[in-house]
Parts: structure tokens; sequence; C-alpha cells
């Protein structure tokens, strides 16, 4: 099997690179395939949020995933990704990123990429959409007001322009070797590795939806599945699987 990157499609605008593989069988066909756009005009983010893209100022790629482990550990890969781009980040730049559940990468506090999983329905073969929206130049003051205090970008944080095709391969070798790693057994360490990276503890707040409402905890480690675990105020704990989660300051 070829690995993650092995074939890159450029564009120059596109609606979404999620959104143009989803569509499209003879993408999906090509595990590895990695489809990059120097502007989307409906990038998604995850919850059905919009993803702001600003044109030739962030790294924005989809790749397709034809995974080599079982359906029960697909929401792994979600936590993947956010270690791969979080450790090319280190090696190339130097910062050390956190992840916040699932998988925001976040520099001195402030969200510097956002990824979104979508795995494809039906067919016998199952098929995961991995995409990935990196900040990398300019400044938070790009995004709209509302954003500001809860954006950053690589050039902002290192202080220095970024070389955005390195980091590309930097990310892609990264989430190819942790790939590798899932199919060969390697799930205890690749949440390990996440749980090394994570916001997680006392100092972190949120709020959750849960059968009797919205209620605030403290995010406290993983399940093997790479759910979250929340301890609530009153001390109980919830697994928190998918969904609406609001991070307090
Ligand atoms: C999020 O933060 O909620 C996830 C954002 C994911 C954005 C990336 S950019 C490339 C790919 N194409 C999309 O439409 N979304 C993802």
């Amino acid at each position: 099997m070829a690995g993650i990157g092995h074939e890159i499609i450029r564009l120059d605008e596109v609606v979404s690179t999620n959104s143009l593989i989803m569509g499209r069988r003879d993408y999906l066909d090509r595990h590895g395939l990695v489809v990059i756009a120097r502007h989307q005009t409906g990038g998604r983010g995850r919850m059905g949020r919009h993803w702001i893209s600003l044109p030739g100022r962030q790294l924005q790629f989809s790749v397709v995933v034809h995974p080599r482990f079982p359906a029960v550990d697909f929401p792994v890969m979600s936590l993947l990704a956010g270690v791969a781009v979080a450790q090319a980040i280190q090696a190339l730049l130097g910062q050390a990123p956190r992840l916040k559940w699932p998988n925001d990468v976040i520099l001195s506090g402030r969200k510097v990429c956002g990824i979104l999983v979508e795995g494809v329905p039906g067919g016998k073969k199952p098929r995961l959409v991995v995409g990935i929206g990196i900040n990398c130049t300019g400044h938070s003051e790009d995004f709209p007001p509302e954003l500001r205090d809860r954006l950053t970008t690589l050039e902002q944080e290192a202080g220095r322009g970024v070389d955005v095709d390195a980091l590309l391969h930097a990310v892609l070798d990264q989430f190819d070797a942790l790939c590798a790693r899932m199919a060969d057994g390697g799930k205890a360490d690749v949440l390990s590795l996440w749980q090394n990276l994570a916001l997680l503890g006392e100092g972190e707040r949120l709020r959750i939806p849960t059968q009797e409402g919205e209620r605030e905890g403290v995010p406290e480690s993983i399940t093997p599945e790479g759910y979250l675990i929340v301890r609530l105020t009153d001390g109980s704990r919830r697994v928190h699987v998918s969904g609406e989660l609001e991070w307090l300051k």
C-alpha cells in the first residue's frame, strides 16, 4: 500500500477539499491521496461550523485513508491526526503545541489548527477523509473580530515565516508513520502520544451536554477508544463520545 502523500493534487480554489474528495469515488479509491487548496470558499469545520479560509495564508488539505485497523478504532484517527500536526510543528518550528480533545492544535492557548475527520458511508472498504487546516502566515488580526482572541498563526507564535511545503511534508510523514503504528497494533502508543500533548486536568474546564442538561467539568483523561473522560463538578465522571463541547477559560 503506497504511503500517505504519494500523490498530491494542488488546486487554487475549491469549495472544500473534504467535500471534493467525499464526492469523487476515483479520489476515495486512492489511499494516501492528498488534495491541497490555496483557498476554500466553503471550508467546513467540526459540528457543521464554517472554516474561515484566508487565501495563501493557511495550509489546507485533505487526505484519503483506507484504515488498516478495525472500525471500532476509527475515532482514534482524529486524535492521531492532531499528534501528527503537533509533532510536525515541533520539529519544524521548535514550538510545543498542545492538543484539545479531540484534535484542536493549540499554541499559547489559541487554536492554530483544526481537523475534520469524516467517514464515507456504505461500500465494502471503509474510507476516511482527514481534513487539516493550519494557520501559517499572518496574524490573528487577519481573522474576523469575534475569533481573534481564540486563533493564532504559526508566524505569530514563532516570530518568523513558515515554509508551508516543508510543513505539509512533515505532517504527511508523521501521519504516515502513526497510521503504520496503528496498523501494527500500536493504538495504545498513539493514545499515549496524544495524552502527553493534551490539555487535561486541573486548570482546564469545559461544558458538555448530558441527559440532565449542560454540565461543567474537568477533562481528565481518555478511554482506550479515545473518548474523553470528564469529571463533573459533583465528582461523577462522564464519557464524552462526540458532539458539542465548550471549553471555558
Ligand atoms: C475545525 O476546526 O472544526 C476543523 C477545521 C478543518 C478545516 C480543514 S481545511 C481542509 C479541510 N477541508 C475542509 O473543508 N475542512 C478541512
